[in-house]
């Protein structure tokens, strides 16, 4: 019927979605990452394909179904995740940085598998490059949009990123929250936007979460 020629929201509308975590090499055989399991940001990635936009996902997570029509690149390390995001950048109308990146890498990289010995190991780390700071940088009409997982002080945390790394948005949740952790199906966030506009919502799926996510993205995209 004429129903369905009705334009989606997003149509038109490039989007790059991060997800997942970053691994960072010890050796050949180990790493140190954390517990993002990347299904917010597919999640955000499926729903913004049906509303009509072209997603680009660059996930560090490889144990979840990717989502139809998506442009999919699986990365490792933060580095690797930097170089795509970069590459992307320039052509997006929105990003969306849902991954959990690594703040610190192991200085070197043995290429050889560390023995063990008597004693301890110490392992030195160096940081990563901030890939959504940079981002905020180099802003030209792109909406930003980052993440912040926290335990404690989340308003506090939260806002301080939105305006330390120049996003237009920044969605918040408590980990520590029970139904907001990093591995299940649903969350609790709160979205703080850069106009100062605040909303809360409740325990929903992580899907529901995501459309919640995209409606406050087009709502205010819009604005400038
Ligand atoms: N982020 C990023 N690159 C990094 C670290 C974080 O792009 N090297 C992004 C995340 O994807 C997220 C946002 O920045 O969207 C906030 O990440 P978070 O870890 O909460 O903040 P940090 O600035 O790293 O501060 P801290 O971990 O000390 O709370
Ligand atoms: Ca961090």
């Amino acid at each position: 019927s004429h129903f369905n020629s009705l334009p989606l929201p997003l149509n038109g509308k490039k989007v790059l979605i991060t997800a997942g975590p970053t691994k960072e090499k010890i050796d050949p055989v180990r790493y140190v990452t954390n517990h993002s399991s990347g299904k917010m940001g597919y999640a955000l990635a499926e729903e913004a394909v049906k509303m009509g936009a072209d997603v680009v996902l660059v996930s560090g997570a490889d144990n979840t179904e990717v989502p139809a029509g998506v442009t999919f690149l699986k990365i490792e390390s933060a580095e690797d995740m930097y170089n795509e995001v970069m590459k992307y950048y320039p052509q997006v109308d929105v990003v969306i940085k849902s991954a959990a990146v690594a703040d610190y890498k192991p200085s070197l990289v043995y290429d050889k598998k560390v023995k063990k010995q008597d004693g301890n190991l110490m392992i030195e780390f160096e940081r990563t490059k901030d890939i959504l700071q940079e981002l905020g940088k180099n802003k030209d009409r792109q909406f930003l949009v980052g993440f912040a997982a926290e335990t404690n002080d989340l308003e506090k945390y939260a806002l301080q990123k939105l305006e330390r790394k120049n996003l237009d948005m920044i969605v918040g949740n408590n980990i520590l929250e029970a139904g907001a952790g990093f591995s299940g199906d649903t969350n609790i966030v709160t979205i703080f936007h850069k106009d100062k506009s605040v909303k809360k919502l409740p325990l929903l799926s992580k899907h529901e979460t995501a459309k919640e996510i995209l409606g406050e993205i087009i709502l205010k995209m819009g604005d400038d």
